[in-house]
This record gives structure tokens, sequence and C-alpha cells, in this order.
């Protein structure tokens, strides 16, 4: 018996590995995190299998679906949105399950930091304006910040910065942006990317916040940066005809030159 963490995917239902959907469909058992999980994704679950919203449940009733379903010998499939690797609560379950001697397996997901770029048309990564992507968050209720991990600390780098669990606290991260970056420096906000009610709106710090649109109060990303602009960048290095790469050396003398993989 193996609990299976699976990245759920940020909302689309096609948007799940091939790997996520036959590990679902082997699993007997179902836990879903149901606040952002979409339902779709549950029919890959096999027919008559116990399938659990955990959206109301504490870490107790969760840990005591899952030594229900060792007990029985079944399979468990344990739902989180996006990826696992942040914000997930993945960590405290595996920690559990590992002092109980409850195997596990972690499948990845496609984050939301992903599909919201990918809603924008834009990498976040563009030569000469950012070569970093800081995945952060500001202060909730249900967590705090760690001592030195600021947005302006961050916004010193001149990263892109892609602002999870915040869209409620735009104004604060205007305030604390807005000094670092300048006020015109592009923002986006991507609102249920991948799902069918979509919205991104764009601006610049200076008037993002008059922009906003009532209903986008959860699930929303926030990307601030210059790389936002899509525009002014470099080209990179890679595609350069005249770049002396492995896989293009530009002469014989090049250290590339007769390379193989094998
Ligand atoms: C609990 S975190 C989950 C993050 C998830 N594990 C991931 O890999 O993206 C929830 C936050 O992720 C962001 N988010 C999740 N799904 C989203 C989507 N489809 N569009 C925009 N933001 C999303 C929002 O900032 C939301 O507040």
């Amino acid at each position: 018996m193996t609990v299976h963490f699976i990245g759920a995917g940020p909302g689309a239902p096609d948007l799940l590995t091939l790997r996520g959907r036959d590990l679902i469909a082997a699993c007997p058992v179902c836990l879903y995190a149901g606040s952002l999980v979409p339902e779709a994704v549950l029919a890959h679950c096999p027919e008559g299998a116990h399938i659990v919203n955990t959206a109301a449940l504490d870490l107790d009733a969760i840990m005591a679906e899952i030594r229900a379903a060792h007990a029985a010998g079944q399979d468990v499939a344990r739902l989180h949105s996006g990826d696992l690797s942040v914000w997930s609560a993945m960590g405290e379950q595996l920690r559990r399950l590992r002092a109980e001697g409850i195997p596990v397996s972690v499948t990845p997901g496609v984050p939301a930091f992903a599909a919201a770029a990918a809603a924008l048309g834009t990498e976040l990564t563009l030569p000469g304006l950012a070569q970093s992507v800081v995945l952060t968050r500001t202060q909730g209720r249900a967590s705090a910040m760690p001592e030195g991990e600021t947005l302006a600390n961050f916004a010193a780098t001149g990263a892109t910065l892609a602002l999870h669990l915040s869209v409620q606290n735009l104004a604060t991260v205007v305030a604390e942006l807005a000094p670092v970056y300048g006020a015109d420096c592009p923002v986006a906000v991507v609102y249920r990317a991948s799902w069918p009610d979509e919205r991104i709106l764009r601006g610049t710090l200076a008037d993002i916040e008059a922009r906003m649109e009532p209903q986008i109060t959860r699930t929303a990303l926030i990307l601030v940066g210059p790389a936002l602009a899509g525009e002014g960048f470099d080209e990179s290095c890679l595609y350069a005809p005249d770049y002396d790469r492995r896989y293009r050396p530009q002469s014989a003398s090049s250290p590339w030159s007769g390379w193989s993989e094998d």
C-alpha cells in the first residue's frame, strides 16, 4: 500500500500528467483538496472508489482516512492543486506518514505560476531583464513569513516575482514594490489560470489596483518585474549563429568538435 501524492495541475483537467492520471485510475481511495482541484480530474478514479474532499478535514482526520486505507491494503491517490513542491501542505503529511512507516510516492504537477505565464504568453526569464523567478507570497493568517523573506528584499534582486496567496494584499504589494521597481514596472494579475473563467489583468505598479475586478479575491497570481513587459530584452546566445556549443560546434578546433552523447 502506498500514498501517491499527485500534483493535479492548475485547473484545466487536461493539465494533469499521464502518470498522475494513471495513478488516480489505479487507486481505490482518492483524497483531494477540493478547494482548488477540479472535479473533472476525479473522473479518472476507478468505479466504486472511496473519494473524499479533504477541504473541510483537519490533518488528524486526513491521517485517519489514510490509516484506514493502509489497514485495508488500499493505495491512496492524494491530490493537491498545481505542483506539490509549493504550498501544498504535503510536507506535514509526509512527516507523519514516514513516522508511521507508510510508503509514499510523489508525482509532480503543472504549477499555477507556469499556467499563469502560459496564459500571458510570456517567458519570465528574459535575457538582460530577469534571469530568476521568485515564487513567494505575502503573510497570511495561517503562515507567518520568515524574517528576511520580504518583498523588498526579493525585489532588490530585480527578479520576476510570482506572488501567490496574495491578491487580497495587492495594496501592500504595490506599496512595498513600487519604491524598488518603480511605479511604471509592469504587473499582471492572472485569475484562475487555465480555468474557463480565467481573467488576465495587465498594468503597472501605478495602476494595477485601479484595474482590479471585484470577483478577483482569491486563486490569482500577481506577477511583477521588468520581464513582464515582454520587450526590451536581449536574444539569448543559445541560438546565435556564431555561438560555439556542444550541439553546434563552429570550427574544427571547437572543444565541442567531434563530441557525441555516447
Ligand atoms: C495553496 S496555493 C497552491 C499552489 C500550488 N501548489 C501550485 O503549485 O501552484 C494557492 C495559490 O496558488 C495560486 N493559484 C493556484 N491555482 C491558480 C490558478 N489556476 N490561477 C492563478 N493562481 C492560482 C493562487 O495564488 C492561490 O492563492
